[in-house]
């Protein structure tokens, strides 16, 4: 072996033990060596669906969509023990779906590469990520009264959390989609009309989601030339725990007009169209907003 071979290895060695490389890079070996042994069970045969805050409302509703079509889940949620996720997990096994529970605060940036670590020794792959987790201001109050420790919850929770989680999974996806045959790996963000429409009593919810759906629009840009699919998916006012506590002031908005179709829009108006996205049907739309609001996209004069 010659010396720059020699010296090759060794620096591949030290940036491995250095943590350096990507996870799925640290697998690679195990891998090769299943591989050539065509031991299936290492690589997930299924294709796997990550879920953000699937143990309640939207994402729960997605993850169950999802295990119908087909993925075998992994769910995020603050706590794997509650009852959402118990109920989640006996619907996906239902379904005859393999399912896998993970507690983690998405805002705890530092936690994720553990997670998608886990993930990956789990299943092997991961085929669709869907960004869902998310939350409201604790109180609603007025931009000029808007706190920073309430901006910064909203900022790291609704934005920082999912972008650098997307980024983590996209690396993965990259080097997946060189050993899968027929990968096509999707990553979906579920933000929020808020992202176009003024409330000005929780800016901070709405600048997040904006700031989201420009993060929608830069991963798919860069990872359209690399077969991996982004979609943000924005939903109007869905009922679900996030909504609750406004439910009379928009049962009356509701019933006066605001939402043109004159109806809540119910968790599964939006794992519809997940569900949509994830067999394919939208192939050729990177980058495109799917608004589920029952017509509040309308410009009306
Ligand atoms: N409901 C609406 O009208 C509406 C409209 C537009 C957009 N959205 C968006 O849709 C997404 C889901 O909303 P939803 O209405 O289904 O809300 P939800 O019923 O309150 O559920 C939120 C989910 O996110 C999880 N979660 C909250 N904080 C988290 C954190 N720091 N780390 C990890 N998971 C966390 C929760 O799980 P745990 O509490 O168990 O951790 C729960 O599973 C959010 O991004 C929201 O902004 C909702």
């Amino acid at each position: 072996m010659d010396a720059i071979r020699v010296n090759l290895i060794f620096s591949k060695l030290r940036r491995y033990f250095e943590g350096l490389l990507p996870e799925s890079v640290k697998l690679l070996p195990l891998k090769r060596f299943f591989w050539k042994r065509h031991i299936p069970f290492f690589m997930n045969d299924k294709p796997v669906a990550v879920v953000t805050g699937a143990s309640r409302g939207i994402g729960r509703s997605v993850a169950i969509g999802l295990a119908a079509e087909g993925y075998d889940i992994a769910a995020i949620a603050r706590s794997t023990d509650s009852e959402g996720m118990e109920f989640l997990a006996q619907e996906v096994v239902r379904l005859g779906a393999q399912f896998f529970p993970i507690g983690l605060d998405i805002s705890c940036t530092s936690c994720h590469k553990e997670v998608v670590s886990n993930i990956l020794e789990r299943y092997g792959r991961i085929d669709i990520l869907v960004n869902n987790a998310g939350v409201a201001p604790l109180q609603r109050s007025d931009i000029l009264d808007m706190s920073e420790e309430s901006y910064e919850r909203l900022m790291n929770i609704n934005l920082k959390g999912p972008v650098f989680f997307a980024q983590k999974v996209a690396r993965e996806m990259l080097w997946l989609k060189e050993h899968i045959e027929l990968y096509k790996p999707v990553i979906i963000f579920i933000t929020s009309v808020s992202a176009v429409l003024t409330s000005t009593n929780r800016a901070e919810y709405c600048i997040s989601k904006a700031g989201l759906s420009m993060a929608s629009s830069v991963f798919a840009d860069r990872l359209a030339c690399e077969g991996i699919l982004v979609y943000e998916v924005r939903p109007g006012i869905i009922e679900t725990d996030m909504t609750i506590k406004v439910k009379d002031k928009y049962d009356k908005l509701i019933h006066e007009g605001l939402v043109p179709q004159k109806r809540w829009g119910i968790p599964s108006d939006i794992s519809k169209a997940v569900a949509s996205l994830a067999r394919g049907d939208w192939a050729f739309s990177t980058g495109t907003v799917f608004e589920i609001s029952g017509g509040l996209n309308i410009h009306k004069l």
